[in-house]
C-alpha cells in the first residue's frame, strides 16, 4: 500500500492467500478508499476544533453547538418522581423514574412502543397523536384507578437538532436519521406535543426538552464525577459537553454569569457539511445525494448505524456492476436501498469460522447470493474497513472537544447501538484516540476513556427535569420559560 501509513493486517491469518489477483486489487482499492491514516485523523481533529469554536460564535458555522439550558451536573441528591419520554428512531420509550434520598440511586419502570415505520415520513399531527396515545396508555396501565393530584413533570428526549431559547421549548432545525415529516422543521415542537396531550386530558407537564447526548452526559455524571462528555453512536451520532457561559460568544448578549456552566449539544453530525476535510468516497456522495436531506450531516453519514449498511451495500453493487463480484447472480435484493443495516456488518465481523460460513449463510438467507470463498474474504475486509473508519472518525470528535477544552484526562460516556453492539468499535476508537493525541505506548491506562454510559434518555431526562425544577425553586431562571416558573 502506498502512502497510507500503518494499518492493521486483515483479521484472519493467511486469509487472503487464495484470493485471485483481481479481487486483491479491489481489496487494495477499498483500503485506499476507506482507511484513514493517523496524519489525516489529526488534520480532521484540528479542523473539528475550529468548527466547534465557529459554532459557538455569533456568526455560527455548520456545527450548531446548541445551548441546552442544562446548567449543572447532578449532585446525586436530586429527588422526586418524573416521567421520561424517548422518541428514538425505532421505538418510543416511556419511563417513570423515582429518585430517592439515597445518593446516586434510582428506580425505574418503563414500557416500549414500536414506532411505526410510516410515522417517519407521515404528518406532524400523526406523530404527536401517536406519542400522546403512548403516554396515555402508560399512565392508564401504571396508574390505573389512581387520581393524580398534579401534572407529572416530564423530560422529553427529542434527539434531533433543536434551537432552544428555553429548556421547555425547542425549534426543530432539521430532521435527521431519515425522518422527513412535513410541518415540523422551523417550529417549536413543545406546543405541538402539548396540544396532543391536552386534547386527551393527559396530566403531564413538559419540564425539559433534551437531546439524548445531554441526557447521557448528565446520567453518567450522576454516577461518575470524571465524566466530561456524553456521546451517542447509534442510528445517528453526536456529543454534548459543558462549557462556561463566558466561552459561548453567541450567549454574550444575555449577560449570564461567565463562570456558570451550560451543556452544549454539539450536533456534530453536521461537521464538515462543506466537505473540506473528510475523505469522502464516491459511496458517501451517493448516500448523501439519495438521502432526504442532501448536503446535511456529512460526518454522521460516515459513522452512524443508519448508514453503515448502506455504504456497504453500495460498494457491493458497484463491484458487481463493474464485473468483480457475484458474477451471473441475481442481485435484485441487494439493489434495494437501506436493505442492510449495521447489524449485518456486525454479524459478518463476528463470524468466527475460518471459511466464513456464517457470512455465506447470511448472504444466502438475506440476499439470495452465493459468494465464492474469495468474495467472502473481500466482504469481510470491507466490513472491517467501514466499521474501522466509523470508529476512527468518531475519535476525532472526542479528541477535538478534549483539545478545545484542554482536557487531559476524563471519562466519556457513550451509548447507542453502534457503540454497544458493533464488534471492536470501542477498541478501534481507543486506538485512534491514542494516535491522534500521541499518548506514549507504555501508558497503563488511557487518560481519556470512552466507556458505556448510564441511561441518558431515561434517568438522564428525569435528572434534567429534576435539576430544572430545582433551579426554578432557587430562582435561577436562565433559559426557563416563565410559565414553568
Ligand atoms: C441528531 C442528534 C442526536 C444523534 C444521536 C442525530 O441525527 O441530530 O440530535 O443526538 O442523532 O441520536
Amino acid at each position: 500500500m502506498v502512502g497510507l501509513g500503518p494499518r492493521k493486517p486483515p483479521s484472519r491469518k493467511g486469509s487472503m492467500m487464495d484470493v485471485p489477483r483481481d479481487l486483491l486489487d479491489q481489496i487494495k482499492w477499498l483500503e485506499e478508499q476507506f482507511y484513514i491514516p493517523t496524519e489525516k485523523l489529526k488534520q480532521i481533529t484540528n479542523h473539528f476544533i475550529h468548527e466547534l469554536e465557529k459554532g459557538l460564535s455569533v456568526k455560527g458555522g455548520s456545527i450548531p453547538m446548541n445551548p441546552t439550558w442544562v446548567m449543572n451536573y447532578p449532585t446525586g441528591h436530586e429527588t422526586g418522581t418524573f416521567l421520561a419520554l424517548d422518541m428514538g428512531g425505532t421505538n418510543l420509550r416511556v419511563c417513570e423514574i423515582r429518585l430517592p434520598e439515597a445518593k446516586g440511586e434510582f428506580d425505574i419502570i418503563q414500557s416500549k412502543y414500536k414506532m411505526p415505520e410510516e410515522l417517519r415520513t407521515g404528518t406532524s399531527e400523526e406523530l404527536w397523536e401517536y406519542i400522546a396515545d403512548c403516554l396515555q396508555q402508560f399512565l392508564d396501565y401504571h396508574h390505573e384507578g389512581e387520581k393524580l393530584h398534579h401534572e407529572l413533570p416530564l423530560g422529553f428526549t427529542f434527539s434531533y437538532p433543536a434551537t432552544q431559547d428555553y429548556i421547555n421549548h425547542g425549534v426543530l432545525q432539521r430532521w435527521t436519521k431519515g425522518f422527513d415529516i412535513d410541518g415540523v422543521e422551523g417550529k417549536d415542537v413543545v406546543p405541538l406535543f402539548e396540544a396532543a396531550l391536552h386534547k386527551r386530558g393527559v396530566p403531564i407537564k413538559l419540564t425539559a426538552l433534551i437531546n439524548d447526548t445531554t441526557g447521557t452526559l448528565v446520567a453518567s455524571g450522576y454516577t461518575d464525577d470524571q465524566m466530561k462528555i456524553g456521546c451517542i453512536f447509534g442510528t445517528g451520532c453526536n456529543a454534548a459537553y459543558f462549557e462556561n457561559c463566558g466561552s459561548v460568544p453567541k450567549l454574550a448578549h444575555m449577560n449570564l454569569d461567565p463562570e456558570m456552566p451550560i451543556a452544549i449539544n454539539c450536533e456534530w453530525g453536521a461537521f464538515d457539511n462543506e466537505h473540506v476535510v473528510l475523505p469522502l468516497t464516491q459511496f458517501d456522495h451517493t448516500v448523501d445525494q439519495e438521502s432526504p436531506r442532501p448536503g446535511q450531516q456529512a460526518f454522521e453519514k460516515m459513522i452512524a448505524g443508519l448508514y453503515l449498511g448502506e455504504i456497504f451495500r453500495l460498494v457491493l453493487v458497484h463491484l458487481h456492476e463493474t464485473g468483480h463480484v457475484f458474477e451471473g447472480q441475481d442481485i435484485s435484493k441487494l439493489k434495494k436501498a437501506y436493505t442492510l443495516d449495521s447489524s449485518f456488518l456486525s454479524l459478518i465481523e463476528e463470524d468466527p469460522f475460518e471459511n466464513l460460513s456464517e457470512t455465506a449463510d447470511l448472504f444466502l438467507n438475506r440476499l439470495s447470493i452465493r459468494p465464492t470463498q474469495p468474495e467472502l474474504e473481500l466482504v469481510r475486509r470491507l466490513s472491517e474497513l467501514i466499521g474501522t473508519r466509523a470508529a476512527r472518525l468518531s475519535a476525532c470528535g472526542v479528541a477535538a472537544i478534549c483539545k478545545k477544552k484542554n482536557i487531559k484526562s476524563c471519562h466519556v460516556g457513550a451509548d447507542g447501538s453502534v457503540f454497544n453492539k458493533y464488534p471492536h468499535f470501542k477498541a478501534r476508537g481507543a486506538t485512534a484516540l491514542r494516535e491522534i493525541l500521541d499518548w506514549p505506548a507504555d501508558l497503563k491506562e488511557d487518560p481519556i476513556d470512552i466507556r458505556a454510559a448510564e441511561d441518558g434518555s431515561g434517568v438522564g431526562a428525569a435528572l434534567i427535569a429534576a435539576l430544572t425544577l430545582e433551579r426554578v425553586s432557587a430562582g435561577n431562571l436562565a433559559g426557563i420559560k416563565a410559565e414553568n416558573a
